[in-house]
């Protein structure tokens, strides 16, 4: 007998195309969109290739170009110039979600982020308490589901909370159905980890925890990288309290948290490809280490062959250059 040949099925284009069993579609993608209160002109962000801090009125355009460019799903960071530690106002973000909708309508699927840290002061996820050494989880969690229905109210198709808090998803759920909201979905960040690859996103959303205060990082809200049955618990405990839709981040050092998580919950699963795994894939291809494009699909691909039905990519708009038409 012949010995089994595995490279007949990898001979040419055609037949590497008839036997792929992973394909990614532009249609899986989501973009995500930084607006900035209190700038005049837009920014980029450092270690991006093509990805800004819009004004109000930058954003509508780059929508516009993203819908020509095949992308009409988005993920939307509302940045407030006035911070605080109390007395939180969703009016900035709510205001451009509304200017979004009334603009493109069901042209586009908009999702909003829902956390704190880019309105306090000291740059955590939530309400600090007095000592500044804990944040505090019911009063947070409050002002997650104010925001969430001011969204919702607003015209958001999606809230996404990225916060971290216990308990925030029956509560945005209660929040929304109180308020008649009811078909708003829910995108838990369900097993977000405490990671070293949100850099540039810091810088993006002006988020960064403030160096003057005692609690000093994320690690007492987002899972420890060593916890995986942590992020188990957390989207099996997101998805009873009403998620509609679950999430790991970051992707690529995930995805065996992916794999097991999709395969365990029969709900839609997202992956977020973090700005710092982003910055690495675009310095490399800066450097002409890698080729930008393949790099791009090749990381897809590993996300949806790990479970994913959705990938939230700050390269979704170069989607077209990386994907086979
Ligand atoms: C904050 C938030 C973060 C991201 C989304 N929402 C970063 C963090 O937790 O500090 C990460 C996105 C990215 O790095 O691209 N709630
Ligand atoms: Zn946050």
């Amino acid at each position: 007998m012949a010995p089994l040949s595995l490279r007949r099925t990898r001979l040419n284009p055609h037949i590497r195309e008839l036997t792929q069993e992973t394909r990614v579609s532009q249609a899986q993608l989501i973009q995500p969109l930084f607006v900035v209160a209190g700038i005049d002109q837009r920014e980029s962000v450092p270690g991006l290739h093509a990805v800004f801090r819009d004004t109000p009125e930058t954003l509508l355009h780059q929508i516009e170009q993203d819908i020509e460019s095949g992308i009409n799903k988005f993920l939307l960071f509302g940045v407030p110039d006035k911070k605080t530690q109390a007395n939180f106002n969703y009016d900035f973000t709510a205001s451009q979600i509304e200017a979004i909708k009334k603009h493109f309508g069901t042209e586009l699927w908009l999702g909003a982020d829902v956390c704190l840290c880019s309105h306090t002061t000291h740059g955590h996820c939530g309400v600090l308490n007095d000592s500044g050494d804990h944040v505090v989880n019911d009063a947070t969690v409050e002002e997650l589901a104010a925001a969430s229905v001011a969204y919702a109210r607003a015209g958001a198709d999606c809230v996404a909370p990225s916060d971290m808090m216990d308990g925030r998803v029956a509560a945005i759920r209660d929040a929304l159905e109180a308020g008649g909201l009811d078909r708003t979905v829910i995108m838990s960040y369900s097993a977000k980890f405490h990671s070293s690859f949100y850099g540039p996103f810091r810088l993006a959303a002006d988020s960064a925890p403030a160096e003057d205060i005692r609690l000093k990082d994320r690690a007492t809200y987002q899972i420890d990288p060593g916890r995986p049955r942590d992020a188990l618990l957390s989207s099996e405990r997101d998805d009873l309290e009403g998620a509609d839709i679950l999430m790991v981040k970051p992707g690529l050092p995930y995805l065996d948290v992916l794999a097991e998580l999709s395969a365990r919950i029969p709900k839609p699963w997202a992956v977020y490809q973090t700005s710092g795994e982003q910055a690495a894939i675009d310095m490399l291809a800066d450097q002409n280490l890698l080729h930008r494009d393949a790099a791009q699909r090749e990381t897809w691909t590993a996300f949806v062959r790990a479970g994913a039905s959705m990938i939230i990519t700050y390269a979704a708009r170069r989607a077209r250059d990386c994907l086979p038409r």
